[in-house]
């Protein structure tokens, strides 16, 4: 079988390498992969920004769907030709994560999805919505689940509240759609008028091109009628926190998902005490939330954004793609 992996860190050092299909353990099931989702992560692992020292070779992606084509003598709760997903941190299956949990998450440092065949613990994979593509369905273990993570496991959102989505990318659409499938309002920036406009159409109630508005906090202000919003995805981190933290209600939630913006800068806290904000980090999700989004989505026939689908062939020129930063919604790659 063909994977891809990287021994060195850089996009141009994204190799494809000739392995052997791997064989199930006793617990274990193979999958034959269909589709990968690339995020932004993945990005940042494979150039050397996430983990610089970490051990190397690694197959990249975390995000991905596969077909059942082996499974272990043990394994009963998986039969060949099932559509899987794996999750994303093997052995967080509910609660707060583990470090080892963190330590071992697919797609660097473990192994992830960019591969025609992937070997995982049976109980480390879930089922994939039957309504969905492959590719849409392999947006959903890292893209999706953070979204819902932040929405759900830590908000909880409800109907008639109102979101902040940041940017036009695979997290943020998801929280749009989830937003508008539990009733929110929901408002979003991005840089693009073009890409704002699709966001519309998916329900985004105001939409803020923070290109021509950089003060966009003001904006959500005159939205909110100076209340401000009751929940922000913030997934620039240090470059936009300090107009989230503007941008929301006292009492508010900051759910913290990405440093797009950067990491570090100074940044004034006394407005989250003095005003009872919540910053909460979010890290993707466990296998629990994972089953419960998926029943959502197959309920209220959720359709993932999928932007543009490259052949497994052209894995390089994918993430190419993702850093040109134009795409809306999710990059894909068809495996098979
Ligand atoms: N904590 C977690 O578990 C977790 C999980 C997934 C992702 N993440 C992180 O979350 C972030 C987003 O990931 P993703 O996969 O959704 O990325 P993505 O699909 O590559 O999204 C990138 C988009 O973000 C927008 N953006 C960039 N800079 C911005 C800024 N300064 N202000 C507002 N929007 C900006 C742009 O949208 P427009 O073109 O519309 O302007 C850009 O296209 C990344 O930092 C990623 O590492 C974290």
């Amino acid at each position: 079988m063909q994977a891809y992996i990287f021994e060195k860190f850089g996009r141009e050092k994204l190799k494809m390498v000739e392995r052997p299909v791997p064989e199930p353990a006793s617990d274990e099931i193979v999958l034959k992969m269909k589709a990968v989702s690339l995020n932004f992560r993945d990005l940042l692992m494979v150039e050397g920004n996430y983990n610089p020292r970490m051990k190397l070779p690694v197959v990249p992606c975390s995000d991905g769907v596969g077909v059942v084509s082996a499974v272990g003598s043990n394994v009963k709760d998986w039969k060949i030709g099932e559509r899987a997903m794996p999750v994303f941190a093997p052995g967080w299956y509910d609660g707060d994560p583990e470090r080892t949990h963190l330590r071992g998450a697919i797609g660097g440092p473990a192994d992830g999805t960019l591969q025609q065949y992937m070997r995982l613990k049976a109980v480390d994979a879930v089922k994939a919505p039957e309504h969905l593509t492959d590719e849409e369905a392999a947006t959903l273990p890292c893209a999706g689940l953070t979204a819902w993570s932040a929405l759900v496991e830590k908000g909880p959102v409800k109907a008639g509240e109102q979101i902040l989505a940041l940017g036009t990318g695979g997290v943020s659409v998801f929280a749009l759609q989830f937003g508008v499938m539990f009733g929110a309002e929901v408002v979003i920036t991005s840089g693009s008028d073009d890409k704002l406009a699709r966001a519309k159409e998916l329900g985004a109630r105001h939409c803020i091109n923070y290109k021509t508005q950089p003060n966009w906090e003001k904006e959500v202000a005159r939205i909110t009628r100076l209340r401000g919003v009751d929940h922000v995805i913030e997934v620039g981190g240090m470059g936009t926190l300090e107009r989230s933290v503007k941008s929301v209600r006292p009492g508010g939630s900051i759910y913290l998902i990405g440093v797009l913006a950067g990491r570090s800068a100074p940044v004034d806290l006394t407005p989250v005490l003095m005003q009872n904000i919540r910053i909460q980090g979010v890290v993707v999700g466990h296998r629990r939330a994972f089953n419960e989004m998926n029943r959502a989505i197959e309920l209220h026939g959720m359709r993932p954004v999928v932007d543009r689908v490259f052949s497994f062939g052209e894995a390089q020129a994918a993430f190419d793609y993702l850093r040109s930063g134009s795409h809306f919604g999710k990059v894909c790659i068809r495996v098979d």
